[in-house]
């Protein structure tokens, strides 16, 4: 099915180039790339050097990077190949991008790569799944799997349809709002009486404004403890949030409750600190990432009335309340994974060289951060047909485009560390897509194209301002 009736239109232009209309765009196409290899290769080794763009000092290409996202790292490649390196803010970083180079990397045959997210988003989460290493990770990644169960899936799936029926009954209608604010306040009260068992109210939204923020101190230039700093308050953020968790396990062991503390808290073989750290990892992990898809698919329905038409009639004709009905919502299945393919939530996956090592034949030497860019794959025109459109048909069996490569589709990342979460969220994004068709109806004007921005998730810079209609 072709959802569009003009076949020659270039929609999403910003997602796949980097712009030229406003003026910063001007000024940062003007940019001095000022190319240069990053690391000589051992004497005598037949390796080559990462080509690479240093930018301006310090800031380098850093306000591309924010501004652009994935289309900036997708120019970077057809500059300099699939293993290059650009400089943000004062860190060097190498960029692997297509599906061979990030194959290589997410394999990790010689364990050449480790978690590279601490040293990008800070200690937040340390204790958490993916701030961890082999073997102590996939240990604990077992253990952690069994808090994932249908069953359980089951429990949280009530535990959030209760939240989300009640939060959308209360979003405005006729009139303009900020849809971003609106789905994280959504995300962030299913988050907490799902995953911890307590109302959004009270301690609820005081788990959240902590975890926010944390993740808010990712963008900090200034990464010292002075009184004010984001550096300093996700300090004491995290402190609150570890020691309130722990105090949480005990009630949460007793009540056997379906929220996902209760479950992680009777499985065998964690301490107390353990379930903590990875309970405060999951809300961190499932809130702004489905905050981020929510966001691009309730943006790319409102663009496409017929796709919204189409998901909503499916949506009538199916009871949707628990993992096997969310299951049967195949049209909205298609919906999330294409919105999620030209707007990743985590369009890049930071890893760490821990050795001397190679990629494609570029020496990268040992502490050396690697963003592997799997948001990339999912743009280019050599893995998918016209990659900017909006084509959720593209996923359908006859087209399968997302398996000419394993690599192609990867918003879930692959490998060691693939999104434990990933039906869950699936899960999530589409129960509460359900929700919405049943009761609203919305769309953009044809001359409106969200401004995404990159701070850490994807999200439209203008607050994707919205009007809904009752059905
Ligand atoms: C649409 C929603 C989601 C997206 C796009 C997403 C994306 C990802 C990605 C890309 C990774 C791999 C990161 C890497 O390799 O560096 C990851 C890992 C992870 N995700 Fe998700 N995620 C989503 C939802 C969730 C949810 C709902 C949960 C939990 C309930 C969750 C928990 C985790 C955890 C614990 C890891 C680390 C796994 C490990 O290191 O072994 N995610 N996610």
């Amino acid at each position: 099915m072709t959802a569009h009736g003009d076949q020659t239109r270039t929609e999403n232009r910003g997602l796949v180039e980097m712009g030229s209309d406003h003026w910063l765009d001007a000024l940062l196409g003007h940019t001095p790339r000022r190319p240069a290899p990053l690391a000589a290769p051992p004497a005598g080794s037949a390796l080559e050097p990462v080509p690479g763009d240093r930018g301006l000092p310090f800031i380098g290409m850093g306000v591309h990077t924010v501004r652009y996202g994935p289309a900036f790292l997708l120019a970077l490649m057809r500059r300099h190949g699939p293993v290059s390196w650009w400089q943000a803010f004062g860190r060097k970083v190498v960029a692997v991008s297509g599906p061979e180079a990030v194959q290589v990397v997410l394999a990790n045959r010689d364990k050449a790569f480790a978690s590279g997210w601490p040293a990008v988003i800070g200690p937040w989460f340390d204790g958490g799944l993916l701030a961890m290493n082999a073997p102590g990770h996939l240990a604990d990644r077992r253990l952690v799997q069994t808090a994932y169960g249908e069953e359980a899936l089951d429990g949280y799936l009530r535990a959030m349809a209760e939240d989300v029926e009640e939060r959308l009954d209360r979003w405005p209608v006729g009139r303009r709002f900020r849809l971003v604010d609106a789905t994280r306040e959504l995300s962030g009260q299913i988050t907490t009486r799902a995953f911890l068992g307590v109302p959004h109210e009270g301690v609820g939204r005081k788990v959240v404004d902590a975890v926010e923020e944390c993740i808010r101190a990712e963008t900090a230039l200034a990464r010292v403890r002075l009184p004010g700093t984001l550096w300093h308050r996700a300090h004491r953020a995290r402190t609150w949030l570890v020691r309130y968790l722990h105090q949480a396990l005990p009630d949460a062991r007793a009540r056997a409750g379906e929220d996902f503390l209760s479950v992680l808290s009777r499985v065998d073989g964690f301490t107390d600190r353990q379930v903590a750290l990875h309970a405060l990892f999951t809300v961190i992990a499932s809130h702004d990432t489905t905050t981020a898809a929510t966001l691009a698919s309730v943006y790319f329905l409102g663009k496409h009335p017929v796709w919204q038409e189409r998901a909503r009639a499916e949506s009538a004709g199916v009871v949707s309340r628990d993992a096997a009905g969310v299951d049967r919502l195949t049209t909205l299945d298609l919906v999330v994974r294409e919105s999620i393919r030209l707007v990743s939530p985590s369009p890049i996956l930071m890893r760490v060289a821990v050795k001397d090592t190679d990629v494609l034949g570029h020496h990268i030497p040992a502490g050396q951060l690697v963003s592997v860019c799997t948001g990339v794959n999912q743009l280019m025109p050599e893995l998918w047909s016209r990659p900017d459109r909006f084509d959720p048909g593209r996923f359908d069996e006859d087209r399968a485009e997302d398996r000419g490569h394993r690599l192609a589709w990867a918003p879930f990342g692959w490998g060691a560390h693939k999104c434990i979460g990933m039906r869950l969220g699936m899960l999530k994004v589409k129960a509460t897509l359900d929700a919405l068709l049943r009761r609203y109806e919305w769309s953009y004007p044809e001359s409106y194209e969200a401004p995404w921005r990159f701070t850490s998730l994807p999200a439209p810079a203008d607050g994707l301002p919205t009007v809904l209609r009752r059905i």
